[in-house]
C-alpha cells in the first residue's frame, strides 16, 4: 500500500503536458434547476420513441477511411500509463492508417446489429404487445407492474444478451486502472470493473472493431485514494483522466471517431462528476455511469447512466438485510425512520422538522450506540432517504433490501434504472418542500396501497443486488442494460 501510495503520488506530480491540457472550469453548471423535482417531471423514454430517432454523429471522409481500416493503427500495448505518456511525448506518435481492401467493415456490422435491435424492440413495445399477458416476458419479469414497458425491456434485454459487446481498454495498470473497491459504499465500482475484466463475461470483446461501446476502466475511488493530495486539490485526478484519454485516443482510432460518444466511464465515488470534468468530451459527450446523478451538476439522463449505490461490508450485504422469511414477517411498529449525519441541502430540513419529535417516526441525527440501524429499517414501514453531501445514498438500496418503502427526498436526482423502472410503484417520492407534512403524507397511504408498494418492492429487489457471479437482471446487468440503451440512442453514420 505504502509503495503504491508513493508511486502514484509521485506520478501525480509529474508535469504531464502533452499539448495543452484543457483546464476546465470546475464549477461550470449546466442548467440550474432544469427539473425542480426531477422524478415527477422527467420521464426517460424507452428507446422506442424520440430518443431513438436521434441521429447524433456524422463522420467526415477521413474518419470513414479509418472505419474501413481497423487494426491498422499503431497500438502501444504496455499497461503502464505513466510510461506511455512519457514515451508519447518524446517519440513520434503519429498514427498510420493503411488501407486493407476487401476486409469486411466490422463497424457496419455493429450498426446493423443496432438497427435490428431497435426494430425488434419497437415491435415488442407496440401497444398490442404491451399488455399481452401470454408473452414470454412474464417468466423473466414476473411482476410487469414495476416496469415502464415490460415487453420492450424484455426484448431489449434479450437483444443486449445477443449482441452487446464491450471493449475494455488495456492501457494503465492497477490499482488506478483495472481495479476498484469491492467493499463498503463504493463497492459497485470495483465489482463492475472486476466483472467486465476478469470473468469470461459474454459481454467483453477483445476485438475493438466488434465493440458497441468502449470502457475506460479507471476507478475514481482509487484515484482519490492514491492521487488526492489531501488539500482539496483534485487536480491530479483530472490530470490522470485527461492523460488517460489522451493515451487511448492516440493509441486507438475509436475515441476521436465519435468524440467519445460510444465510450463510458464508471464511478460511484462522490467525485465522479468532478473527475469527469477532466476532458470536455468525456463530460459532454461520453456515457458517464455514476452514482451521483445530479442534474444540476450536468448529469444528462439522455446519455449518462445512474449507478445504484450499494454498500457491502466484507463484500456482502449485512446479514440482517438478506432476503428471508423472518425479514418478510418482521413486524413494523414504526411509520418512518431515519438516522444519519446532517449534511447537504436536504437533511437539515428533515432533522429540523422531525428529529425526535414523534415516537412513531424515529428520526435521529446519530443513532445511539445501543440501537441497531438495520433493526430500525426492518421495523419501519417507510424509510426516509434524503440526499446527503451528494444526491445518492446507499440508504435507497438498504431500504429496498429491508422491505422498508423508500421515501425519496432529493432534488435533481435521477434515480437508478429510471429508464426501465417505475419508481412510483415501489417508493414514495416526496418533494422537499413537503417535508413538514411528511407524517400526514405517509398516514394518507392506505393499507392496500402500502401492501402493493411492498409487494412491488420485493419484486424489484433483485434488480438492486450484486451477485457473484452476476445473475440475469441483477444490478450489474441492469447497469449494463442502461449503457446499452444509451448506445441504442446513438447512430454513427
Ligand atoms: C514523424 O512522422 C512524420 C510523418 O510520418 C515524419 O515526417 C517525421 O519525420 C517524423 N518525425 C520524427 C521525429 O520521427
Ligand atoms: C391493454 O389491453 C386493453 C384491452 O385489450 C386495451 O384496451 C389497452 O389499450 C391495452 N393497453 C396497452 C397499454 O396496450
Ligand atoms: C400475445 O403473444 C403471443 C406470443 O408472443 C402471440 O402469439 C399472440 O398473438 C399475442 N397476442 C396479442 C393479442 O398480441
Ligand atoms: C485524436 O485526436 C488527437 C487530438 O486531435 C490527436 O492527437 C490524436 O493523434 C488523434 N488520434 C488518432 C488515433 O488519430
Ligand atoms: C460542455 O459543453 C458546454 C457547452 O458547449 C460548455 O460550456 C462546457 O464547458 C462543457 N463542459 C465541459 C466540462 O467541458
Ligand atoms: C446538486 O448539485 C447542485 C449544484 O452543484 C448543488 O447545489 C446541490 O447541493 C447538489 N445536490 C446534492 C444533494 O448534493
Amino acid at each position: 500500500m505504502e509503495k503504491f501510495q508513493n508511486r502514484y503520488t509521485r506520478f501525480g506530480f509529474i508535469p504531464i503536458c502533452i499539448g495543452s491540457i484543457a483546464l476546465v472550469v470546475l464549477l461550470s453548471r449546466c442548467s440550474t434547476s432544469f427539473f425542480d423535482y426531477s422524478l415527477q417531471k422527467f420521464e426517460f423514454s424507452f428507446p422506442d420513441t424520440e430518443l431513438l430517432q436521434r441521429n447524433v454523429y456524422t463522420t467526415n471522409a477521413g474518419e470513414e477511411e479509418e472505419k474501413k481500416n481497423k487494426a491498422a493503427v499503431v497500438v502501444v500495448d504496455s499497461r503502464d500509463v505513466s510510461q506511455q505518456i512519457l514515451s508519447l511525448r518524446s517519440t513520434n506518435s503519429s498514427v498510420t492508417l493503411q488501407s486493407k481492401p476487401g476486409k469486411p467493415n466490422r463497424r457496419n456490422l455493429v450498426e446493423e446489429g443496432l438497427a435490428k435491435a431497435r426494430a425488434s424492440i419497437l415491435e415488442a413495445s407496440s401497444s398490442s404487445n404491451r399488455n399481452n399477458t401470454t408473452t414470454l416476458f412474464k417468466i423473466d419479469l414476473p411482476n410487469p407492474e414495476i416496469y415502464r414497458n415490460p415487453s420492450a425491456l424484455h426484448r431489449s434485454y434479450l437483444e443486449m444478451e445477443k449482441r452487446f459487446k464491450v471493449y475494455v481498454y488495456e492501457e494503465g495498470e492497477p490499482p488506478l486502472v483495472h481495479d476498484g473497491p469491492c467493499k463498503s459504499v463504493y463497492a459497485v465500482e470495483g465489482r463492475f470493473i472486476t466483472e467486465l475484466e476478469n470473468r469470461k463475461t459474454r459481454f467483453r470483446t477483445y476485438d475493438p472493431s466488434q465493440a458497441y461501446v468502449y470502457f475506460l476502466p479507471f476507478s475514481v475511488t482509487w484515484l482519490v485514494r492514491y492521487l488526492y493530495e489531501g488539500n482539496s486539490n483534485a487536480e491530479p485526478l483530472r490530470t490522470f483522466v485527461s492523460d488517460y484519454i489522451r493515451l487511448v485516443s492516440t493509441n486507438h482510432p475509436f475515441w476521436n471517431r465519435t468524440s467519445g460518444a460510444d465510450h463510458f466511464m464508471l464511478a460511484c465515488h462522490d467525485w465522479g462528476p468532478l473527475t469527469s470534468h477532466a476532458n470536455k468530451d468525456l463530460f459532454n459527450t461520453s456515457i458517464r455511469v455514476m452514482c451521483n446523478a445530479n442534474t444540476s451538476e450536468g448529469f444528462n439522463p439522455a446519455k449518462d447512466v445512474t449507478l445504484p449505490e450499494i454498500k457491502l461490508y466484507g463484500g456482502e450485504v449485512d446479514p440482517k438485510l438478506r432476503s428471508s422469511k423472518t425479514l418478510s414477517a418482521s413486524p413494523r411498529p414504526y411509520l418512518g425512520f431515519f438516522a444519519g449525519g446532517v449534511h447537504g441541502p436536504v437533511r437539515p430540513i428533515l432533522l429540523k422538522h422531525w428529529k425526535q419529535r414523534d415516537p412513531e417516526m424515529p428520526v435521529y441525527e446519530y443513532l445511539p450506540k445501543h440501537l441497531n440501524y438495520y433493526d430500525f429499517m426492518r421495523s419501519s414501514k417507510f424509510c426516509f432517504c434524503p440526499s446527503g453531501y451528494e444526491v445518492a445514498s446507499p440508504r435507497v438500496t438498504e431500504a429496498i433490501y429491508s422491505e422498508c418503502i423508500p421515501v425519496i427526498l432529493s432534488v435533481n436526482f435521477v434515480l437508478p434504472f429510471t429508464d426501465v423502472l417505475r419508481w412510483e410503484t415501489f417508493s414514495v417520492l416526496v418533494d422537499v418542500s413537503e417535508i413538514p407534512r411528511l407524517k400526514e403524507i405517509l398516514m394518507s397511504i392506505s393499507d392496500e396501497k402500502y401492501e402493493w408498494l411492498k409487494r412491488n418492492l420485493r419484486s424489484v429487489r433483485r434488480h438492486f443486488e450484486l451477485n457473484d457471479p452476476p445473475k440475469r437482471f441483477d444490478a450489474f446487468h441492469l447497469t449494463l442494460h442502461s449503457i446499452w440503451l444509451r448506445r441504442l440512442n446513438l447512430r454513427l453514420t
